[in-house]
């Protein structure tokens, strides 16, 4: 084996365990929501760290949680992380502490869990550097013409010496272009050497990581600054910076969809949360919003002002405008809306046609079904090819507060103005006179009239010229 093969070898055999950086209060956030559970795009920022870690491979993940600990945890219940209190939070280097360093091994990355627009990939490649670079501590840095809060990287005769956070910077320090993007990589015995010797001399009173670069300049300890793109960099500690992260994470999931072959007639109007799958051949209309678990199949068309939240869609769908539609299955080759409201457990069959102004929940509505328009069904199976007339209402609230059920068979015909009182049973081929008010099982092939009878009555309203 050549000699850099087998360096190339060891280089891929080193693993590294990640300590993200979640316990501040995120004060700049002024809001009572712990800062790394503030959504981006649909998801608490701290999900992207995470995620980036463990695509990454991250041998160990463990979070530091300070502020809302138990809120981050719950709200990471099923990560594989392990969590950390930091009993209060007096700053990054405290941080670092409280993720019990000494039980370290190996290469350690620490990274603060308020940078959401992090991938894997630039993890990855850091790392490869920090073992190119043979350091015992990297910094990863990035250039920005406008560094505003960020720490500065000091050098001297090109070799990092210091990271002087903003607040604590003398003017000239401030115009450092260079700056520190809160993710470093160092080998376990040097942070364990180290941080017990940082101090909290500085604007803050705080225990500040940064200062692992000027400790290790002065013992000598090989510290080397790696460059990432001003994207690592971007972190989260005002509800601007929160919108921003959201706008970039929404663009990056149209540029996929773009470049899979879905059609987005306005793309900036398109909002698809990361985790939802949008297949080939499909159409977004302007402003629409897809959430969650959410997967499109090829061909569907959703136009614009839908909302569409963990629920399943076929192919070939038309979702017609102001629909909203949360926790559903929908089969394929189905019209639905416009208006139409879809809520959760509903299931709609193949072909079947949902108009405007029809809400449904936990329904299982058969193939080639149809309501056209003006209904609520709750609580109710409708079997195949059966026609709900206009204005029909399943009545499944009783006045004892429980529900029931409707069970409308295959080929029904429901005129239009019925009410079904459940708990209820209609057989296959029925048919109910419109405007009826259907209280009793119907059977099979029957016809069922449930309403007052026409009463006509000749000349009851005198005509104007007879007078009184
Ligand atoms: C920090 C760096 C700064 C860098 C910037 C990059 C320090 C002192 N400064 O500043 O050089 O340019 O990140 O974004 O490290 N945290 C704790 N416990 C604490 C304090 C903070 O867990 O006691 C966590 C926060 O939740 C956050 C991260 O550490 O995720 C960074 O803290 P933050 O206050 O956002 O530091 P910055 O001012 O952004
Ligand atoms: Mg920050």
């Amino acid at each position: 084996m050549s000699e850099s093969k087998a360096k190339k070898n060891s280089v891929q055999a080193r693993r590294w365990s990640a300590v993200v950086l979640a316990a501040g209060k995120g004060t700049r956030m002024n809001s009572p929501l712990p800062k790394v559970l503030h959504p981006v795009a649909g998801r608490p920022m701290l999900s992207f760290v995470l995620d980036a870690c463990e695509r990454a491979e991250a041998s160990e993940i463990r979070v530091v949680v300070g502020h809302g600990a138990n809120l981050v945890k719950a709200a990471f219940a099923s990560s594989r992380a392990s969590w950390h209190p930091q009993a209060q939070q007096m700053g990054t280097a405290d941080a670092v502490k409280s993720a019990h360093v000494e039980s370290l091994e190996g290469d350690v990355c620490i990274l603060n869990g308020d940078h959401p627009l992090l991938k894997a990939e630039d993890l990855q490649i850091a790392y490869q550097k920090f073992q190119q670079l043979s350091a015992d501590v990297a910094v990863v840095t990035c250039h920005l013409p406008h560094p505003g809060d960020f720490g500065r990287v000091v050098r001297h005769h090109g070799e990092l010496q210091a990271i002087v956070e903003a607040k604590d910077a003398s003017a000239d320090t401030l115009k450092i272009q260079e700056i520190n993007t809160g993710i470093y990589f160092a080998r376990a015995e040097i942070l364990q050497e180290l941080l017990p010797r940082i101090q909290n001399h500085n604007a803050k009173k705080e225990f500040y990581l940064t200062d692992l670069v000027s400790l290790c300049a002065e013992n000598q300890y090989i510290i080397k600054g790696i460059a990432a793109s001003p994207r690592v960099a971007f972190g989260v500690n005002t509800q601007a910076q929160l919108a921003i992260a959201t706008q970039r994470i929404f663009r990056r999931k149209r540029k996929e969809m773009l470049a899979a072959g879905v059609l987005l007639l306005d793309p900036k109007s398109c909002f698809v949360e990361s985790s939802v799958e949008v297949a080939a051949g499909s159409v977004l209309y302007p402003n629409v919003f897809l959430r969650g678990s959410t997967t499109v199949g090829a061909f569907t068309a959703i136009e614009s002002n839908c909302y569409l939240v963990d629920s399943k869609i076929g192919s070939s769908v038309t979702i017609k405008a102001n629909s909203y539609i949360e926790g559903a299955v929908v089969g394929s080759r189905v019209s639905l809306g416009p208006f139409a409201r879809i809520r959760p457990e509903t299931e709609i069959g193949d072909e079947a046609h949902v108009g405007n102004f029809v809400e449904m929940k936990k329904v299982k509505f058969g193939k080639g079904a149809k309501a056209n328009h003006l209904t609520y069904l709750g609580d109710a199976e409708v079997g195949e090819e059966t026609n709900i007339g206009c204005g029909t209402i399943t009545c499944n609230y009783a006045v004892d507060r429980k529900k029931y059920k409707t069970i409308i068979g295959k080929r029904v015909f429901v005129g239009s103005d019925s009410q079904f009182v459940a708990p209820l049973h209609i057989g296959d081929d029925a048919v109910i006179g419109s405007g009826s008010t259907i209280t009793k099982d119907v059977p099979e092939r029957a016809l069922a009239v449930a309403r007052g009878r026409q009463v006509v009555i000749e000349n009851y309203n005198k005509k104007k010229d007879e007078g009184t």
